[in-house]
């Protein structure tokens, strides 16, 4: 076995697994980086504020009990995961919990996808899903967004599910890195109809939307149309709260639901249970005003970096607490350099799928340090620029 450069572990292989260029890179760098700008979701809140925004932390804890869960998911989880993120469009039986939403694209992955079986995947994307199916020895089409306004111009993946007629579609709906929500699912609903694809949406940043209305889900439209569709999310983003571990996958198909469950069997055979409990009490009391502070975070940062970097580089993302800035040249030796000469981690673009750009986290919750992080950062860039 090699050893992964330390730099940047951008395809690498190691004995035949293709490195994972995020999570490595930011593994490496995070806890010594003077300045962390690579996260994608909002700072987590302090248990005081989780206690002014009506949850009990305290009588919560009390009574967590710490014996094995229920291996699809604890049953009033489920039943808020369906009201609350789902407004009912499928039940508590067609959800599984999650160890986040990694551990629910792997379901996905392995409950949809056969070895040779055809995939199209959306990129730039996270590209958790995109090396899962090279593990999994999937044939894998990859469908590119075009730079600028990043649409996924659903017509166009339409056609393309007509002329490939893919065992599965896998897109991020709003999409990281790129911000771009889609609304318009209905023609993607009726090609996968047509052909039996199965479409698979990872929503983590659904409900964290910075213009415009929320996203729907990808379950309404394959609803209307009778598609099959999977819908992964979690608590880490929009709710910002990662450190719980608390996803799940939603599907409005029962037997892919069974399917979904009887691989989780072999994954963690249940979720956490102080966490499935703690993630109840925040999804009842509290996912609302959670995600609103995600939003207001996210949104303030993006004017905050704008006015630091002068606007012009910097992409306005229609959801997620990041956002993306044209650099010239590589992107990662521009990262590099603002970790090596600045102490400065963000996200290569090399990493994603989306070459020329780095990723720049907006989920730092004090207005000062949001302010001086990217002062910080708009000058590191300016004199990388200038050599
Ligand atoms: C699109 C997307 N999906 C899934 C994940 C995994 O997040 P978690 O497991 O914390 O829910 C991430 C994390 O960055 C992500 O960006």
């Amino acid at each position: 076995m090699h050893v992964v450069d330390a730099a940047l572990p951008a395809g690498f292989i190691v004995d035949g697994f293709p490195v994972f260029c995020l999570e490595r890179w930011q593994s490496l760098h995070e806890t010594s980086a003077g300045l962390v700008l690579s996260e994608s979701g909002g700072e987590p809140p302090s248990i005081e504020e989780l206690e002014r925004y009506g949850v009990n932390v305290e009588a919560v804890v009390r009574r967590l009990g710490l014996g094995y869960g229920w291996t699809k998911g604890l049953p009033r989880l489920r039943e808020l995961i369906a009201s609350r993120i789902y407004g009912d469009i499928v039940g508590a039986e067609h959800i599984v919990v999650t160890a986040g939403g990694a551990e629910a694209n792997l379901l996905a992955v392995l409950a949809t996808i056969a070895p040779s079986d055809l995939a199209i995947v959306d990129v730039p994307n996270y590209l958790q899903v995109w090396g899962l199916l090279a593990m999994r020895g999937a044939r894998v089409y990859e469908y590119r967004r075009r730079s600028g306004d990043w649409s996924l111009e659903p017509g166009r993946l339409a056609e393309l599910i007509d002329a490939l007629r893919p065992k599965t579609v896998f897109v991020t709906n709003p999409n990281n890195p790129t911000g771009r929500a889609e609304r318009s699912l209905d023609m993607l609903a009726e090609a996968a109809a047509r052909h039996g694809t199965v479409l698979v949406f990872d929503e983590v940043y659904r409900g964290l939307e910075l213009s415009g209305p929320r996203t729907p889900s990808i379950l309404e439209a394959a609803e209307s149309y009778g598609a099959v569709a999977v819908s992964t999310g979690s608590l880490s983003k929009t709710y910002s709260l990662p450190g719980l571990r608390i996803g799940w996958v939603a599907t409005n198909n029962m037997q892919l639901a069974e399917k979904l469950w009887s691989v989780k069997d072999y994954t963690t055979i249940s979720t956490s249970r102080p966490s499935e409990e703690l993630a109840a009490a925040m999804l009842e009391a509290a996912a609302d005003k959670l995600a609103e502070r995600t939003r207001r975070i996210a949104a303030r940062n993006l004017e905050l970096l704008s006015t630091a970097c002068g606007g012009d580089h910097v992409h306005r993302p229609e959801a997620g607490a990041f956002t993306l800035i044209h650099v010239k040249g590589d992107d990662a030796v521009v990262a590099r350099e603002l970790l090596r000469r600045h102490n400065i981690l963000v996200v290569p673009g090399a990493c994603m799928k989306a070459p020329g750009y780095i990723r720049v986290g907006l989920g730092i919750a004090d207005e000062g340090r949001a302010r001086d992080a990217y002062i910080k950062l708009c000058s590191a860039l300016s004199g990388i620029r200038r050599g």
